[in-house]
């Protein structure tokens, strides 16, 4: 089978002397015609902060593509920074997702290494390789040391959230507070507890996407180089092979990120992104698969924001392979990895180190650790919470909603001291999907009542349209589908309704009547929102995207569309 990039290189005619020329810039003669031509997509960016180091990670690989008989070719690509976009980096996944992939079709590749880190990077990068359906490996940028501050390791994101909270509660000085900023970010890489980023990272291993043993290899590690060489060399023998993400991403292998996800308590978005990523393929995956296979794994790992430690503790104690292990039987012994070779093929011994940090499947932390789908007369289509997370005497509660509109509405009424709220409250945050916001973003843990935090209550249940910051933790009922922007039951709960949350029984509802619910109107402040005046991304992104159940992404780059060669323009 020839190479795609022939189609521009092949020939001995006028356009392919273009192709050719222009691209030579000191190239060998023989660079061209019959060697495979590897894009690595790049989302290195000082605005992505954890993605900066990724151009050294670039170089790494490139040694690696020539070693094998390669041509690379640095391919900077739409980069997200997590801290840093706004209104939410959410909202720009898809548009991120799709330059990528119309820039490895347009172009002259026949394979493609995927540098991501930062949270939306690597669903980004994934999407996109499972459209374009090149060969295609992931090199996860890496989680950053741990940082410590008076003597305690700082977890990131998560602790921004405790120790924020301690200041408002009183407990601890703003000063004190600013002083800890610093010791925050210790070194190089991504968000180094069990956020989104690192959930994401050992995903894509647990997918068959990575080299296997590379993810959770700190960023700072040069472990992490060598793998980024020898991913280099690997991506040139999948092309070779024709081994496509359509043959690695099977169903099988979702089931094993299902598996892994739970098993290392990873974060609720993993949800929104997996489900993207197996619409592209055509994979029949929904909301349900991840409570049915998921629930009764155990979770093993105890790494904040559940639990103790951080990401340079779970690489040392035997990473994804150690977890993995305990649980191999789990796993679709079928499913494929980048290698050719099954993912539980490769798992071996893979023994804990740590017995702290990685439990074993006798001893777990919690025997059941998946994501629970909630359904019920207010999210018809889905809501899930994280049980690991959440406070064990929270799961079954029934109390009187307490609405917030906004993001700006809640900020401006949560800390009234006339604030009619209790610890029973459930407090309601609506307009924050992906429609209404626009971009759903990360503000699903909304803050507690500071009255009530300085009378030592420390979670509440709370019900949102949004997602949560894979670093926070509490009781918390996610992407509430359809969203209140988009007609869904939660715009016609009003603050005094009673709403029953019941995990064990897998529901959410508000107490009304059937008919007393059809019949209400949604909040005008729903309805206003998505009438706002837009342009550009903003736009399409409102008019096309899809449900939180579905994967958000937008409607019409569900579904793969391969990497037929354009045709020529000169
Ligand atoms: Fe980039 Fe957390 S901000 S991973």
């Amino acid at each position: 089978m020839p190479l795609r990039s022939e189609a521009w290189y092949g020939g001995q005619d006028r356009n392919s002397y273009i192709h050719r020329a222009w691209m030579r810039r000191g190239a060998p003669n023989d660079a061209f015609a019959g060697r495979p031509q590897v894009a690595i997509a790049n989302t290195a960016s000082d605005l992505t902060p954890c993605n900066s180091h990724l151009n050294e990670v670039a170089d790494s690989v490139r040694q690696g593509v020539w070693d094998a008989g390669g041509v690379p070719l640095n391919l900077p690509v739409v980069s997200l920074g997590e801290t840093n976009v706004r209104p939410t980096a959410m909202l720009w996944r898809n548009m991120a997702a799709m330059a990528t992939e119309e820039m490895l079709r347009a172009n002259p590749i026949d394979g493609v290494v995927l540098l991501g880190g930062c949270d939306k990077t690597i669903p980004s990068l994934l999407m996109a390789a499972a459209s374009v359906d090149l060969p295609a490996v992931v090199v996860p940028g890496g989680p950053m040391l741990t940082g410590t501050f008076r003597g305690t390791p700082l977890g990131c994101g998560t602790d921004v959230w405790r120790l924020s909270e301690e200041v408002r509660a009183g407990t601890l000085s703003a000063e004190a507070f600013l002083e800890s900023e610093a010791s925050m970010i210790r070194s190089r890489g991504h968000c180094n507890t069990m956020g989104t980023a690192s959930t994401m990272g050992l995903l894509a291993e647990a997918l068959g996407t990575t080299l296997p043993g590379t993810s959770g290899t700190p960023a700072a590690d040069s472990r992490l180089l060598a793998r980024a060489h020898e991913t280099g060399r690997l991506v040139v023998d999948m092309i070779a092979a024709e081994r496509r993400p359509s043959e690695v991403l099977t169903a099988g292998s979702f089931r094993n990120a299902i598996v892994a996800l739970a098993a290392l308590g990873g974060s609720t978005n993993a949800v929104v992104h997996l489900l993207a990523i197996a619409g592209r393929l055509g994979v029949p995956l929904s909301l349900d698969d991840f409570d049915r296979i998921g629930a009764d794994v155990p979770l093993l790992v105890d790494l904040q924001p559940a639990g103790r430690f951080l990401m340079e503790d779970l690489h040392r104690a035997g990473g994804l392979h150690a977890v993995l292990g305990q649980v191999v039987d789990l796993l679709d012994q079928d499913a494929i990895t980048v290698t050719g070779r099954p993912l539980a093929s490769h798992l071996g011994d893979a023994p804990i180190w740590d017995p702290e940090v990685i439990h074993t499947r006798g001893a777990p932390l919690r025997p059941d650790a998946g994501i629970a789908v909630l359904r019920g007369n207010l999210a018809p289509n889905g809501a899930i919470i994280k049980p690991a997370a959440a406070s064990a005497h929270l799961l079954t509660h029934r109390g009187r909603a307490v609405v917030f509109d906004s993001v700006e509405d809640l900020h401006a009424r949560v800390d009234d001291p006339d604030l009619d709220v209790d610890a029973d409250s459930v407090l309601v945050l609506r307009g924050c999907g992906p429609r209404g916001y626009p971009g759903m973003p990360e503000v699903a843990n909304l803050p507690l009542p500071r009255k009530l935090l300085r009378a030592g209550v420390r979670d509440m249940v709370r019900v949102c349209d949004g997602r949560m910051s894979g670093t926070a933790y509490g009781t918390v009922v996610l992407h509430v589908a359809p969203e209140a922007a988009a007609g869904g039951p939660l715009a016609k709960v009003r603050t005094g309704d009673r709403i029953t949350l019941d995990v064990p029984g897998r529901s959410l509802t508000v107490d009304l009547p059937d008919a007393e619910l059809a019949a209400r109107e949604p909040a005008p402040a729903m309805t206003e929102a998505l009438a706002r005046p837009r342009r550009g991304w903003e736009q399409l992104y409102v008019n096309t995207v899809t449900g939180a159940d579905t994967g958000a992404d937008l409607d019409f780059l569900v579904g793969a569309s391969g990497h037929a060669v354009a045709r020529e323009s000169h």
